[in-house]
């Protein structure tokens, strides 16, 4: 492990770490544009220059690794002009269209030109100018913007390996295109191009033009839309999600970047709450929980059907509500096509699967549960469900056995048709409502907290479940 000296401080890092990270271990953050961890360093933007003693020359920390007796200096008077020429370069064509840029508040040319430029241009020449394209039906090019740092470039070579993206050109004519015009749209991973672009020459044509930076309250999370449970920012403002990004966890290469699916999956959740469900429902007219937990005493054996999709403690609370631990039936065959096993993981499209078998729900008896409802050994069924992840046949089953049963009770936090056909509803939160935790695929445990608050009347399931258990009790006599 080698030990080495920043701006006069002792590092030890491990073997085989790049300068530029260990000046971060060391408490010296050293700007950079090119350089990201899941991607190859190509050090051209040359904005990441450190002085190493000895030597002639200024390095980029981001392609020399840290060894033993290195003496570094990170804000030498050489370090800071090499700086502020690099940002008056990188600054010769770029436009000063900041007040219209999506990137504006979380822009790095807007950070370092405060912290390293300088205040006044020298660039007399008229810039150069490309219109806006489409690189699809997703995300939008402004080269006018674009620093040729590549990271967008690498990320279609290294990770997507959809090979979109290309420089061409030379000199001042250099620009990022696509090859031959080819568009974006096939390529699952096409938004995490615009997290990677350090400035706003990449957006989604989602949130364009929609939301200033500054309003939105990043709040951690994860992906309900993928097998690992994927942490991620939500962010927020006036209590809805204005986009998903991903957040990474320290060691967790593929945690860097998100599919598109799961993106774009905050539209969902976004619910209006002048057409939600607000309190129970017996019968299609308005009831206490009292009245329905009556009505599910007096019918008979209980069965719980719940769809991965929810939290441990949704599933453990759930689960109470059975007659007996055989009658926990799991849901949910939602899959992905594993086209990237590496970020992946798993190509099942139910997340907390292993949380609810380890509550004793089985999964794939759908079958069986419906003969017993159908033999009237089960009277009344309550199913926890998201439509969103079950197949048509799936659906199907389930309608069959809300059907057959002689009492049934749909939780659904995003109503489909099964709720319209059942006896009775409770207004359950979305997961973005509720704190729980899932455990993924590889047996990770993965919290999330409440991102939005519920409109009134409306509770996460587990709070139902335990109301309903304690109205269910024998009663003192
Ligand atoms: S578009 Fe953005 S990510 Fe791509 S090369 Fe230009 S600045 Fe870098
Ligand atoms: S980050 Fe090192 S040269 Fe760009």
């Amino acid at each position: 492990m080698p030990t080495l000296k920043i701006n006069d401080i002792s590092v030890t890092v491990k073997s085989g770490t790049l300068l530029l990270e260990a000046c971060k271990q060391a408490g010296f953050e050293i700007p950079h544009y090119c350089f990201h961890p899941a991607l190859t360093p190509v050090a051209t933007c040359r904005m990441c220059l450190v002085e190493i003693k000895g030597q002639p020359k200024l390095a980029t920390s981001c392609t020399v690794l840290a060894a033993d007796g290195m003496e570094v200096s990170t804000h030498s008077v050489a370090v800071s002009d090499a700086r502020a020429a690099v940002m008056e370069f990188l600054l010769i064509n770029h436009p000063l269209d900041c007040p219209i840029c999506d990137q504006a508040g979380e822009c790095k040319l807007q950070d370092y030109s405060y912290q390293y430029g300088s205040s006044e241009s020298r660039m007399e020449e008229p810039k150069r100018r490309y219109r806006y394209e489409d690189l699809g039906a997703k995300i939008v090019i402004d080269k006018n913007r674009c620093i040729h740092c590549t990271r967008c470039v690498r990320f279609t070579q290294e990770i997507s390996k959809t090979f979109e993206l290309t420089v061409a050109n030379r000199g001042a004519q250099l620009e990022v295109s696509t090859y031959q015009g080819r568009s974006m749209d096939a390529n699952p991973l096409a938004g995490n191009i615009v997290d990677l672009c350090p400035v706003g020459a990449l957006t989604s044509r989602d949130f364009r033009f929609t939301k200033r930076s500054w309003y939105l309250k990043p709040m951690p999370t994860i992906s309900r839309h993928s097998a690992m449970a994927s942490p991620l920012w939500a962010d927020v403002d006036e209590n809805k999600v204005w986009r998903f990004r991903p957040r990474h966890l320290e060691m967790k290469r593929a945690t860097h970047f998100i599919f598109d699916e799961e993106r774009q999956a905050f539209a969902r959740y976004n619910l209006d709450p002048a057409t939600r469900l607000r309190q129970p429902e017996l019968n299609g007219a308005p009831a206490t929980l009292d009245a329905l937990a009556e009505v599910l005493r007096s019918t008979g054996t209980v069965a719980v059907v719940g769809q991965g999709t929810f939290g441990c403690d949704s599933a453990q609370r759930l689960g109470d509500l059975a007659s007996r631990e055989a009658l926990r039936f799991g849901s949910g065959d939602r899959r992905y096509p594993l086209h990237f096993p590496d970020l992946q993981g798993s190509g099942d499209g139910i997340f907390n699967r292993r949380g609810f078998a380890e509550r004793g729900y089985r999964f794939g008896h759908l079958d069986e549960l419906l003969d017993l409802v159908q033999r009237g050994e089960v009277a009344a069924v309550v199913v926890l469900h998201d439509c969103e992840f079950s197949s048509h046949r799936e659906g199907e089953q389930l309608r069959r056995i809300v059907e057959a049963a002689a009492f049934s009770c749909v939780l659904e936090p995003i109503p489909s048709e099964l709720s319209q056909i059942a006896t009775a509803r409770l207004p359950i939160a979305t997961y973005l409502e509720e704190s729980d935790f899932v455990v993924n695929h590889d047996g990770e445990l993965r919290r999330y907290q409440r991102v939005l608050a519920p409109p009134k009347g409306v509770k996460p399931l587990a709070t139902w479940a335990k109301e309903l258990l304690g109205l269910l009790a024998p009663q003192p006599v």
